[in-house]
């Protein structure tokens, strides 16, 4: 069996474009989109992970041992704890990846399944990019969510039919993506959207429907007035607007706001499983990571997914563990320090 160092090496091989940095900080891919990096000057990818650090765990252990549960309910499915992989479209024009968008795709979603947890699925300008993820889905319809671009509302009802068809949890859709430097090269028509036409898209979709790409209080107050079960606070990885907020600075903003009315979800720069618990103490229900699933289904299939999403636990659990918190409902503000 590979290690993650191996499967980090051999990801590196398979991609032409992606460097496979040590840390995967935006750093060296600085405005390349097309590619893995943000847009402009890459600040907003940066930003994203390095405000990440300006959070600190306060540890907390003159306690009775228990054993911690990491577990968490993502509308009426048990996940082995709140951590998602990100919807990640075109490997082969983002990362000039060898392995074929299928392949990758088998390898997100049947690795995450292995490890007890969901893959967010991309949706992409031609019918093959609709049709890929549409399968697996069909195929893991309990660990897959679709997440449709913000296209013309024919379109996304057309598209919509067929993710019914699935059986699905839920419905995602990336409405930042009005903004994608690719779709615009490609002349795809996405729109921006407004809270009527949401309200139509969730009547339709008629399953919990889940907002990405929410950056504000005012966006979010219009994602609930849509009636959206779920918001995704994300600027895309960084990819839409350069000179963004950081994910983790505006996310206690937000899910105060929220309150508990929907779930909060957040990504954007999170790599560890000590990201992922700093992300629910400033009041998130679960995390999706990106680049880095998406280089280990590159690098190892679904043997390399697994084993990251096994890592990701491993860690969450151990902050948990050393925090002083049993449950996830246990990760409170008080766990957590915000330096910025
Ligand atoms: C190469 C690439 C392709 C992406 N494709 C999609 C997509 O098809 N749909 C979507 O909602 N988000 C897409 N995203 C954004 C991710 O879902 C996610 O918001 C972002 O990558 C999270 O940041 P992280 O990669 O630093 O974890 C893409 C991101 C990258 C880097």
């Amino acid at each position: 069996m590979a290690t993650l160092e191996e499967i980090k090496i051999s990801a590196k091989n398979n991609m032409s474009i992606c460097k496979m940095c040590k840390s995967c900080n935006g750093e060296t891919c600085r405005g390349w989109t097309p590619g893995p990096g943000g847009k402009g000057s890459g600040s907003s990818f940066v930003r994203n992970i390095a405000m990440l650090k300006h959070v600190t765990l306060n540890m907390r252990i003159l306690r009775e041992d228990a054993e911690v549960n990491s577990t968490f309910d993502f509308f009426g499915k048990e996940l082995a704890a709140p951590i998602m992989a990100a919807p990640i479209a075109n490997v082969k024009i983002n990362y000039g990846s060898s392995v074929d968008e299928m392949t990758y795709l088998q390898a997100l979603g049947h690795g995450c399944k292995q490890a007890g947890l969901m893959a967010f699925l991309g949706d992409g300008a031609n019918r093959e990019a609709f049709e890929m993820p549409l399968n697996l889905h069909r195929e893991l319809p309990d660990h897959a969510v679709m997440t449709i671009k913000p296209w013309l509302l024919d379109q996304v009802f057309s598209k919509l039919s067929e993710v019914k068809a699935c059986r699905p949890r839920a419905i995602a859709m990336d409405v930042d993506a009005a903004g994608l430097i690719l779709l615009k090269q490609m002349g795809v028509p996405v729109a921006y959207k407004t809270v009527e036409d949401l309200k139509k898209i969730k009547e339709y979709a008629n399953v919990p429907f889940i907002v990405k790409g929410v950056m504000t209080i005012e966006d979010a107050q219009a994602a609930m007035d849509a009636g959206a079960d779920g918001i995704v606070v994300s600027n895309h990885g960084g990819r839409v607007l350069d000179d963004c907020a950081a994910t983790i600075e505006v996310l206690e903003k937000i899910a105060r706001y929220v309150n508990k009315r929907v779930k909060v979800f957040v990504d954007g720069g999170f790599r560890s499983g000590a990201d992922v618990f700093k992300a629910l103490a400033l009041g998130a229900d679960a995390v999706l990571i990106g680049r880095p699933f998406s280089h280990m289904a590159i690098g190892g299939l679904q043997e390399g997914v697994a084993l990251y999403a096994a890592k990701l636990i491993e860690e969450f659990k151990e902050c948990m563990r050393m925090t002083g918190c049993i449950t996830v409902q246990d990760i409170r503000r008080s766990c957590v320090n915000v330096h910025f």
